[in-house]
């Protein structure tokens, strides 16, 4: 008994979920529950570029803030997320060429970390997004095809000097194993801490599938990046499933779940993990999988599911 974020800070670790702001707004359920059993929040898009900064110079932090404000009312942490990213960043600034765009993603950085630098509630940034493509190279988005890979470290750079406290993640999704993606991950970061860029923290997404299987070695993944130095953590859970969902599937996802948490629970250096969402009535899933769902912890009508029993029994 007890809600998650007990259990996970007794544990000394985060338990966390993603806000969408439209149900943050007028649900109460969801308030309610989003409040009662989280420690931590991501803003699910109200922090990234196309919300912050839609027209250049343009700022609009009424999403963000609506985030940050209910946090603070239910004493809850703010992982932000995320600055430099090849999606939902509006076309303006993909069309920049390469001194304005450098100096664009430098303004947004520090006008986004800096407005909640000195707000407690805020502690860590997703600094840069899935940099890697599928098989480990580096992703040929605008950034890298305007800037090369050199504007990794001049974001990391630009955080810390708009935030000398916050932690500064790298973040990206199929790297919870060991693999080859994970592997140019783990290259990465090394050599950046070498070069004394300020990366602080690895974000595993951890958008798993019951029906791609549970990845390899997580555990020992998290903890050779710990080893590195970096703190590591799980940023975005979510386990989906072919639709329908049945009794089977959710004991296979239940089964995802938890072996999630007991591989965060076992590295000293794993902050925690954010769910992406809670409840199954709003999750990014359905609208981009199609023909899968199912992938969270509380159904639509915010019934607990095994999943949420697996997390907590866990925690
Ligand atoms: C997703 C949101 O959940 C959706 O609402 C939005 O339409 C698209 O982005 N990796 C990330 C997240 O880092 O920002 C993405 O969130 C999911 C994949």
């Amino acid at each position: 008994s007890g809600p998650l974020r007990t259990h996970a800070a007794g544990r000394g670790k985060f338990i966390g979920t993603a806000l969408a702001t439209g149900p943050l707004s007028n649900e109460t359920q969801y308030r309610t529950i989003a409040g009662q059993e989280f420690n931590q929040v991501t803003a699910e898009n109200a922090m990234k570029w196309e919300s912050t900064e839609p027209s250049q110079g343009q700022f609009t932090f009424s999403g963000a803030d609506a985030i940050v404000d209910f946090a603070t009312q239910n004493n809850q942490q703010v992982h932000g997320h995320t600055l430099v990213w090849h999606s939902q960043t509006p076309g303006w600034v993909q069309g920049l060429n390469a001194t304005a765009m450098r100096s664009a993603m430098q303004n947004h950085i520090s006008q986004v970390v800096g407005r909640y630098a000195s707000n407690p509630a805020v502690v860590s940034w997703d600094v840069v997004n899935e940099v890697f493509d599928d098989n480990g190279n580096m992703r040929t988005s605008f950034w890298y095809n305007t800037l090369g890979s050199s504007y990794i470290a001049d974001a990391f750079r630009a955080a810390r000097a708009a935030d000398s406290n916050a932690r500064l993640c790298i973040n990206d999704y199929n790297v919870e194993g060991i693999n080859a993606k994970s592997t140019a991950m783990y290259n990465l970061v090394s050599s950046l801490r070498q070069q004394g860029v300020p990366v602080d923290c690895v974000g595993f997404q951890g958008h798993l599938a019951i029906q791609y299987g549970f990845p390899g070695q997580v555990q020992q993944n998290l903890q050779r990046f710990a080893d590195l130095g970096v703190q590591v953590r799980i940023t975005e859970l979510d386990v989906r499933m072919q639709m329908p969902r049945d009794a089977t599937k959710d004991t296979t996802q239940a089964t995802y779940y938890r072996n999630v948490v007991n591989a965060c629970l076992a590295v000293t250096a794993c902050a925690g993990i954010t769910i992406w969402g809670f409840t199954d009535r709003y999750s990014w899933v359905g609208d981009t999988f199609p023909g899968e769902g199912a992938a969270l912890i509380y159904n639509e009508s915010y019934q607990q599911k095994p999943s949420y029993t697996a997390v907590h029994d866990a925690l």
